[in-house]
């Protein structure tokens, strides 16, 4: 599974790709607009940090403005995925820009069958959002199941990109479930590594090392 950070932060941006295990970033407008900058500024100094896919979100809502804004936003960085919402208009958006060799992230997905016009329009992506769904007290993981199903049956290209995680457990749920990326805030990221047996364990093994230097000496 890959690993995306969602943020549009660029010291945890920094910290994350020190690990050399993250694979991309998701933005999203109100990520970016947290940051104060200008949104294309913005992407391209995220796109300088890391080498993976860099989701950029358009925030026009009609067909012609997103196909406008999303080449735009492909012109900053070879890495950038253009990230439309899952709108009629969002679809066909998509498909021209598929049809351009330009990179979509298709946004705000509730549904297996919203999944599936994303998949028909050539999306290189798709974003359920299971936090949210958990919110209302759906069951988020159960969509990706349903959707990774969907596309398996048909044999989509489209990955399925776990979105909204809220903490590790989400994670997990997401590949359990089959999602080919995870995208996660920092503060999540950083808790994937933590267990108390490891650090038990580990001050035990130094502890008896230590030991061993006092009989050496
Ligand atoms: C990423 O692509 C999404 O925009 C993000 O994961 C949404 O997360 P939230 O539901 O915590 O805002």
């Amino acid at each position: 599974m890959r690993l995306f950070i969602d943020s549009a932060n660029l010291e945890e941006i920094r910290k994350a790709a020190e690990f050399k295990i993250i694979d991309g970033v998701t933005t999203n407008p109100s990520l970016i607009a947290r940051e104060g900058h200008d949104h294309h500024d913005q992407i391209r100094a995220i796109c300088g940090i890391l080498d993976g896919d860099i989701s950029a979100e358009v925030v026009a809502t009609d067909m012609e403005g997103m196909i406008r804004e999303g080449r735009a936003l492909a012109k900053i960085h070879d890495s950038v995925v253009v990230k439309i919402p899952l709108i009629r208009d969002g679809i066909k958006a998509v498909a021209t820009l598929s049809s351009e060799g330009i990179r979509t992230n298709v946004t705000l997905c509730f549904s297996p069958l919203q999944a599936l016009l994303a998949a028909k329009a050539g999306a290189y992506l798709i974003s359920p959002f299971i936090g949210r769904l958990d919110d209302i007290s759906h069951d988020g993981s159960e969509l990706i199941r349903e959707i990774v199903a969907i596309y398996d049956n048909y044999g989509y290209p489209t990955e399925v990109l776990a979105a909204s995680a809220r903490g590790p457990l989400h994670v997990k749920e997401a590949a359990l479930a089959g999602a080919h990326v995870c995208t996660l805030p920092f503060k999540v990221f950083d808790q994937l590594f933590n267990h108390p047996l490891t650090d038990i364990g580990l001050e035990k093994f130094l502890a008896d090392y230590r030991k061993t230097l006092v009989v050496q000496a």
